[in-house]
């Protein structure tokens, strides 16, 4: 059965890494794929105002997947579309667990000097609430005595799904499972999140689990990374320990994500996850062929794996590693490489 993926390039050199991904899907998975482009981004929004056009997520959701680039342009120095895009697709499709994996492919990109062979978790960050939500306002904006509220979502039901993902995703790997939250001080939201981590211990007896606060698992995963399995926390959280994360994985060009709804996981007749590099779109380097595309390729694998076809999506994780581990390709992209040549390499791996 060939499966439907809507492309979503976005600006800077999001559309560079993506077509980089897009070439070793087709040789990992020879004629299962076939791509459908989108030219939503920055240069659409400044020709004609449109963000996520108005039949965007119905659109969306007639596509097994979506591969995703980047957004965000210096010509748009709101980032409203940037954010009405990518978030609006994260909520609009309800794609509630945003899962970064986190594992250097090679011991040596790893940039601690001890136990980097050893760092192999997952973050599932929240993705549908939080402060993400644009809830709050401004009071005498641009005066003196402006005042700024941005509310924190938590709900019962938001924080239950994503923890019971995170719980049943550790139950598959080695059984440990950390909450990474601040209760010590959001005091509210952290009495949510720690009775539902309560509730569901007592249904997973066999995770190991604890909770964490966030500054302390900011130090730890530096720290002691080896003693993470999976993370889960709230949006804001994710996002920043995501990034630090992608450092200890050897950059944020190595990262990959999906997000995704898990209860309609396979060729998703509820509507499609999305799947996209952890960097964003670095202006500066657009359209000069230094972009890695790895981060989005390894995406692309969590793609097919979400897709089940699961083999391929490891041929495509072995191909990159492969070429890093035998030299043919770089993880220091933009040097001696560039996305062109590494995407060469990777595919002939294939
Ligand atoms: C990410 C990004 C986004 C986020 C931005 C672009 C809104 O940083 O996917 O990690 O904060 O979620
Ligand atoms: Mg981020």
């Amino acid at each position: 059965m060939r499966r439907n993926i809507a492309v979503i390039g976005g600006d800077g050199i999001g559309p560079e890494v993506v077509a980089g991904a897009q070439a070793v899907l087709e040789t990992a998975a020879p004629g299962a794929l076939r791509f459908t482009a989108f030219d939503w981004g920055a240069e659409r929004f400044l020709r004609d105002g449109v963000t996520l056009p108005a039949d965007g997520l119905a659109t969306m959701r007639q596509f097994d997947a979506i591969l995703f680039g980047a957004v965000g342009d210096p010509r748009v120095p709101s980032n409203r579309h940037a954010a009405e895009i990518l978030l609006g697709m994260r909520f609009g499709l309800d794609l509630y667990a945003n899962v970064r994996p986190v594992r250097p492919l090679l011991e040596r990109l790893c940039p601690l000097k001890v136990g980097g062979g050893k760092v192999d978790f997952v973050v599932v960050r929240e993705n549908t609430e939080g402060p993400y939500v644009s809830m709050g306002g401004r009071f005498k904006p641009g005066s003196g005595d402006e005042v700024a509220t941005e509310t924190d979502i938590n709900t019962y039901r938001g924080v239950e799904r994503v923890q019971r993902y995170a719980f049943e995703l550790a139950r598959g790997r080695r059984r440990r499972l950390h909450l990474v939250d601040k209760a010590n001080a959001l005091i509210h939201a952290g009495a949510l999140w720690r009775r539902v981590f309560a509730e569901l211990q007592s249904q997973f007896p066999d995770v190991t689990a604890r909770a964490m606060f966030v500054d302390a698992a900011a130090m730890q995963m530096v720290r002691e990374p080896e003693q993470f399995d999976v993370i889960v926390t709230n949006n804001l959280f994710g996002d920043i320990l995501t990034d630090l994360a992608a450092a200890l994985q050897g950059g944020l060009g190595m990262a990959a994500s999906g997000n995704l709804h898990p209860q309609r996981e396979g060729a998703a007749p509820g509507g499609p996850g999305l799947f996209e590099p952890v960097h964003g779109s670095a202006p500066a380097l657009a359209g000069k062929d230094q972009a890695n595309p790895m981060g989005a390729m390894l995406s692309g694998a969590m793609m097919l794996d979400q897709l089940g076809m699961t083999a391929e999506a490891k041929r495509v994780e072995q191909a990159v590693t492969a070429a890093l581990a035998a030299g043919e390709c770089t993880a220091d992209v933009g040097g001696t490489m560039g996305t062109r040549a590494v995407t060469e390499a990777v595919v002939r791996r294939l």
